[in-house]
């Protein structure tokens, strides 16, 4: 008799427990697009290569086409129907819109989401490719235009939109970084 393929799996995806029955070759793009419906994420090419699928696995971003859904079983998956605080858009979010971040937006939630998991990683002091001085005391590299192209560089735009992706990172970046140093000026401020 041939071994099950069947299996069950708990996902908390944008903060909400999703437990479903899949079989265990589903990758976790078709299982949120086709399983529970959240379509923001999209399919380009389904082979790992152009980052439409981007999502966060605890808070670092994967192609979630080569994501088997058993493997993110218990984790916590966000998507780019999750990245908004209710009615507030994500600052990355809002950057893309204001600067006209995307043209037919096939790409877009990828591009989102990949944008928020770079963000991170350069305020982590995470160099990339293109970093120059990756000595730790050298600090956190600047986010140049060089830097967002490197960090972005696994998310694709068939639409070219790629200047002013990178004008919507950096302005997110700095807001970002400005209420960083806003909350921890009133952390020092309430610590004194
Ligand atoms: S659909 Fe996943 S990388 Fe292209
Ligand atoms: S906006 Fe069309 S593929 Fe990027």
């Amino acid at each position: 008799m041939a071994p099950s393929t069947a299996g069950a799996i708990t996902l908390t995806i944008n903060g909400e427990k999703h437990t479903l029955p899949v079989d265990n070759r589903t990758t976790l793009l078709d299982a949120l697009r086709e399983r529970i419906g959240l379509t923001g994420t999209k399919k380009g090419c389904d082979q790992g290569q152009c980052g439409a699928c981007t999502v966060l696995l605890e808070g670092r971003r994967v192609v979630s086409c080569l994501q088997l859904a058993v493997a993110a079983e218990g984790r916590e998956v966000t998507t780019i129907e999750g990245v908004a605080d209710g009615d507030r858009l994500h600052p990355v979010q809002q950057a893309f819109l204001d600067l006209d971040g995307y043209q037919c937006g096939y790409c877009t939630p990828g591009q989102i989401c990949s944008a928020i998991a770079a963000i991170e990683e350069h305020a982590a002091g995470w160099p990339s490719a293109v970093t120059t001085d990756v000595r730790p005391e050298a600090g956190v590299p600047p986010l140049t235009a060089e830097e967002i192209r490197e960090r972005m560089s696994g998310n694709l735009c068939r639409c070219g939109a790629y200047v002013s992706i990178v004008q919507a990172v950096a302005r997110a970046a700095a807001e970002t970084a400005q209420e960083n140093d806003g909350a921890d000026e009133m952390n020092v401020a309430g610590a004194a």
